[in-house]
């Protein structure tokens, strides 16, 4: 049986006014009592914060994307070791805002990857496709393009220590979401490509579903047999849809 996993993905949003009131309500819902694993995903430049209101509770944190490189000159950069010393467990690897607006091939996602669990944190792997590769019967092929960059570099046990969400582009950020039919198709199909190299790491595969996630959707996706949970965006900057969305799985 697989835990359900919601994660927030801040994105550039907050402050630390703003984060200290979402942080605070966030920890008391989940003291009051949620079934799935939480995890938030704030900027960088407040994960010190997130540790320091999170430390010693059920709520985890950790970072929207790393380096591939360990250290050295490469400015603005952040390291998986850095990560790991603002006791992040978590670092979201290959969103789609990073392939498309910072250029991130499979192959720089396959090295982030390998960076972020050599260092023993947990990657979340966000793979989809754009509305035209939909349109054009190409989601599998592009879904699988992006999962195999990670079975060549990594081998299917990195998957075992990792998280896939899979985010169709067109419904992140656009209220349009997958339905939870569409996205189970596709988590099957994630999880079948995963099962041709290794079948228990598949079947212990945590698969989120990510893109317009929100309290009056997430209890019919997170419903679908290979849907494990979500990665939230915009509905995660808002404490009571969030934990809303927590209390779905
Ligand atoms: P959204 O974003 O929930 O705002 O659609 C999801 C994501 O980008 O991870």
């Amino acid at each position: 049986m697989r835990q359900t996993l919601v994660a927030g993905n801040w994105k550039m949003n907050g402050s630390l006014e703003a984060n200290h009131q979402l942080l605070k309500s966030i920890l008391e819902g989940v003291e009051a009592g949620v079934n799935a694993k939480v995890v938030v995903c704030p900027s960088t430049v407040y994960l010190a914060q997130a540790a320091e209101t999170l430390t010693g509770s059920d709520v985890s944190w950790g970072g929207q994307n790393l380096s591939p490189e360990k250290s050295g000159a490469f400015t603005g950069e952040v390291s998986a070791d850095m990560l790991l010393n603002l006791k992040c467990q978590y670092v979201i690897v290959g969103h789609s805002e990073r392939r498309a607006l910072f250029g991130e091939s499979d192959e720089v996602v396959a090295e982030k990857y390998a960076a972020a669990l050599a260092a023993g944190l947990i990657p979340i792997l966000c793979v989809g496709e754009l509305l035209e590769e939909r349109e054009a019967g190409e989601t599998e092929t592009v879904v699988a393009r992006q999962l195999d960059a990670i079975l060549e570099k990594s081998g299917v046990e990195a998957l075992s220590a990792g998280v896939v969400a899979y985010e169709p582009v067109w419904a992140i950020g656009t209220g349009k979401t997958a339905s939870p039919q569409q996205a189970q198709d596709v988590h099957a199909f994630i999880r079948q490509r995963v099962s041709e190299k290794s079948a228990s790491v598949a079947e212990k595969l945590q698969i989120l579903y990510g893109g317009s996630v929100k309290p009056d959707n997430a209890v019919e996706l997170f419903a679908m047999s290979d849907i494990d949970g979500g990665l939230i965006g915009g509905a995660s900057l808002d404490a009571a849809g969030f934990l809303a969305i927590c209390r779905a799985g």
